[in-house]
């Protein structure tokens, strides 16, 4: 059997190679951490952040920067909405700006997103969400994409409504889906439960399934791929905790060590400060800096320390500080 690690498919013409793909993250995975994890390798696909259709619409800056490529390709960039026209006009923009693929959120469980009927919302609304698709595939040339949960609640789960909207995105010619397989009530908790992926791909639809959730190891990733039998694996907050994780999915022979991981917080940051202005780069430095230092020796007091500076130039040092360090100290000198 092809392993992951070898395995490519199509969204439409546009080949997923390897059949990984980096999950958006919204105000995590914007163009520096893209371009970021784009470097590390390892990943067939990239997608922007949820980008707000009606945002782009009104030309609101942040949206439109949302909507920048990686440097990488292919690239997808993906909407949120639930108004048909807005859906419309946004497909149009996003393309306009170099997406090679549109996908359209069916998932997002904040409630700033679904009181607006958008997100996992419209998994309560077959009839709007398909009015969404014909108009998104309508406006573009390019392939339209879904990502989507197993439904709102445990009764629309038990039902398995989800099947039949994965018909539904059949039938009006979506070109790949992947599931993240909770409901909106179960938000984040509890786990992801593949054998909905397996469900799914037993349907034999005609676009392929992008298997979503939980996936924190290599290992992982081969057993979801092998045991749903879907086309490709997409990861979220696994990449956060470990941004090798796509390298040594692909590259079995590949090592994390703790000093790779200081030295791959510092490469983030360099990247970020090439990408953003000052302020948004201690933001974004502090921010993941918890997360890829996690669990190395003596992080807790680096993340203290690096969290009461202002300077981008004492972060750095201190942070090459810690990788000088031979043999890694317990505590990290203040
Ligand atoms: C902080 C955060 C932000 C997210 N933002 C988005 C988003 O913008 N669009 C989206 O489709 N999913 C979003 N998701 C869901 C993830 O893409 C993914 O489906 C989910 O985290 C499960 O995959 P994982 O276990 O690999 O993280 C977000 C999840 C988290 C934790």
């Amino acid at each position: 059997m092809t392993k992951l690690s070898q395995s490519v498919f199509f969204i439409g013409s546009v080949p997923v190679k390897p059949a990984l793909a980096l999950a958006p993250l919204h105000e995590i995975t914007d163009q520096a951490f893209r371009s970021f994890m784009r470097e590390i390798g390892g990943l067939g696909l990239t997608v922007s952040e949820m980008v707000s259709c009606e945002a782009l619409i009104r030309k609101a800056a942040k949206a439109e920067k949302m909507l920048a490529g990686d440097g990488g390709r292919p690239f997808a960039a993906q909407i949120v909405g639930a108004r048909p026209e807005a859906m419309r006009e946004a497909a149009i923009i996003a393309e306009q700006s170099g997406a090679d693929i549109v996908d359209i959120n069916m998932g997002c469980p904040a409630s700033n997103v679904t009181s607006g009927l958008a997100g996992s919302a419209l998994l309560r609304d077959i009839k709007l969400a398909e009015s969404c698709v014909k108009a998104t595939i309508k406006a573009v040339k390019t392939p339209v994409t879904v990502k989507t949960r197993i439904g709102w609640d445990d009764s629309q789960k038990e039902r398995a409504d989800y099947l039949d909207f994965l018909k539904m995105f059949e039938d009006n010619g979506v070109a790949a889906v992947t599931i993240h397989p909770r409901t909106r009530s179960q938000q984040y908790k509890g786990k992801a439960d593949w054998s909905f992926i397996t469900r799914a791909v037993e349907l034999g639809l005609k676009y392929p399934i992008i298997g979503n959730g939980d996936v924190l190891t290599p290992e992982d990733a081969e057993r979801m791929f092998g045991e749903t039998g879907c086309d490709g694996v997409m990861i979220g907050r696994g990449a956060l905790y470990n941004p090798f994780l796509f390298k040594q999915i692909t590259d079995n022979s590949f090592c994390v060590s703790h000093v790779k991981r200081v030295e791959i917080t510092i490469r983030f940051f360099e990247i970020v400060m090439k990408q953003c202005n000052e302020r948004e780069s201690l933001h974004k430095i502090k921010k993941i800096s918890g997360y890829f230092t996690k669990g190395i020796p003596g992080a807790s007091g680096l993340r203290q320390k690096l969290n009461g500076l202002c300077d981008p130039a004492e972060i750095l040092k201190e942070l090459k500080i810690v990788v000088c360090h031979a043999g890694y100290p317990k505590k990290i000198p203040r």
